[in-house]
């Protein structure tokens, strides 16, 4: 028996090494090598005509795509993220954190949508998914539950079924007979993916498939996977709050700048319209420490409201802990605040949270972020109705942010009487409800803010 040829496959990156290294060369990621046998591919059949799997060159001009429109998901924030529903014969990753909601969402759509839907579970017992149908309180004569993890099963059963869409729930737990390799490793993971997309393109059937994700946040298998997909979903937000925001990574055929907010409640996600009024607290009265910032997500306009607690550091070391915020930038405003305005945070502990265990990116929060901790630390609450949108710059100056009409309009939707921004952000029209204040610099924004009080 001749012996069997094996090489090391980075889990990260999908990278082959001949050897063992303690650290992959090309992702950079340590301990992530692991000994797989190489093989090549046995040819399998993967249920397709013969008339299905040849393909023949023809006139840009004459490729018809009228008859073959998206599919409406029916739900709003899923169809919006997708750019209008999902592409026939597109497969689409989604990924996320265990626990955070992907086969709830899938099973969700699966039991609103109307036409037939294969859902194949490797992960989950069929009881297990008609339990949390009842949960969820839906059901449909259209739905197929399959239990099953080998691909060329898995595709028999979609000729015979002949399903509109197939979920399928993790490309971890997938296995094709054409390696041996076990489920869950590097080249499982891309020659099952590979035999749905096969299928995908010739049929015209779309795939949503789940992928698991890593610790530092990519979908656990090699990046090559993200690569052959069409569309990359990533499904995120803090397991201990109900909010999820659905963000698009990587879409062949929309924009990936638009988001989904759901909240996660007993009976299933709903879809949220309206996240400005969620995320800000109705407190009659200001409370320090709390400040409010429009933002932008992808291209909507959310008002967020940052919260700061600052306290006498009780061991030597002060803590910094945020959530929502990166900390290495409430590092740096600190370092601003301290050396542009004079106060001394050295001493102090400083929390900082983004309600609604949102992690937001956008640098237009920094004014917010200062004014909350400001707020904080002489324990003066900010105005009721006024609002913050400026980046904070390494010289205490306020820099221009991007779409500020859109964050306006948000604010003056939702009743804020003030918006404080940058003077190097140029407004083109004149809102009627809404005054916006524009200063160059932190200490202006501070001297005016507190002034009356402080
Ligand atoms: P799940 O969809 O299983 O997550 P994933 O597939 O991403 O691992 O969601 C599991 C969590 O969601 C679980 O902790 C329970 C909670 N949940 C609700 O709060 N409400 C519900 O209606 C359902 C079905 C789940
Ligand atoms: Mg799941």
């Amino acid at each position: 028996m001749s012996k069997l040829k094996t090489a090391f496959f980075c889990q990260n990156c999908g990278a082959k090494y001949p050897k063992w290294l303690g650290q992959c060369s090309a992702c950079k990621e340590w301990n992530s090598l692991v000994e797989e046998v190489v093989q090549n591919p046995k040819t399998v059949s993967i249920g397709l005509t013969k008339s299905q799997s040849s393909s023949k060159p023809i006139k840009i001009n004459d490729i018809d795509t009228s008859n073959n429109p998206r599919i409406d998901l029916k739900d709003s924030e899923l169809n919006r993220v997708l750019g209008g529903g999902i592409v026939p014969g597109s497969l689409v990753l989604i990924g996320g954190e265990p626990g955070i909601g992907k086969s709830t969402l899938l099973l969700q759509i699966s039991l609103l949508l109307n036409i037939k839907v294969l859902y194949v579970t490797g992960e989950e017992s069929q009881q297990q998914i008609k339990r949390r149908a009842d949960r969820i309180n839906s059901n449909s004569e259209l739905c197929f539950i399959l239990n099953e993890t080998n691909v060329e099963k898995i595709i028999t059963e979609i000729n015979l079924i002949n399903p509109e869409i197939v979920i399928v729930d993790s490309v971890q737990t997938l296995q094709t007979d054409s390696i041996d390799n076990s489920p869950g490793s590097v080249s499982q993971i891309k020659e099952s993916t590979s035999h749905f997309l096969k299928y995908a393109k010739k049929t015209n059937l779309p795939f949503v498939i789940v992928g698991h994700i890593t610790k530092d946040g990519g979908i656990a298998g090699p990046k090559i996977l993200e690569h052959m997909v069409d569309v990359v979903l990533q499904f995120e937000g803090d397991r201990n709050h109900i909010y999820r925001i659905l963000r698009s990574k990587k879409n062949r055929f929309g924009s990936t700048a638009e988001i989904g907010i759901y909240e996660m409640l007993n009976d299933g996600l709903k879809q949220v319209n309206n996240p400005s009024e969620l995320l800000i607290s109705n407190n009659k009265d200001p409370l320090s420490g709390n400040a409010i910032s429009a933002t932008i997500e992808g291209i909507r306009p959310i008002m967020i409201e940052i919260q700061a607690l600052v306290s006498t550091a009780v061991y030597g070391t002060p803590q910094r802990s945020t959530t929502g915020f990166n900390s290495k930038r409430l590092n740096m405003l600190l370092a601003v605040l301290e050396k542009k305005a004079g106060f001394n945070l050295g001493t102090k502990d400083v929390f900082l949270n983004i309600t609604g265990g949102i992690k937001i990116e956008d640098p237009a929060i920094d004014l917010a972020v200062v004014a909350a901790i400001l707020s904080s630390n002489i324990n003066i609450p900010i105005p009721k109705g006024i609002c913050f949108a400026a980046e904070v710059g390494l010289s205490g100056e306020l820099r221009n942010i991007s779409k500020i009409d859109q964050r306006i309009n948000e604010a003056e939707k939702l009743g804020f009487k003030f918006l404080i921004a940058s003077s190097a952000t140029k407004i083109s029209k004149n809102p009627k409800n809404i005054k916006i204040l524009q200063y160059s610099k932190i200490e202006e924004v501070i001297k005016n803010l507190f002034k009356e009080q402080g």
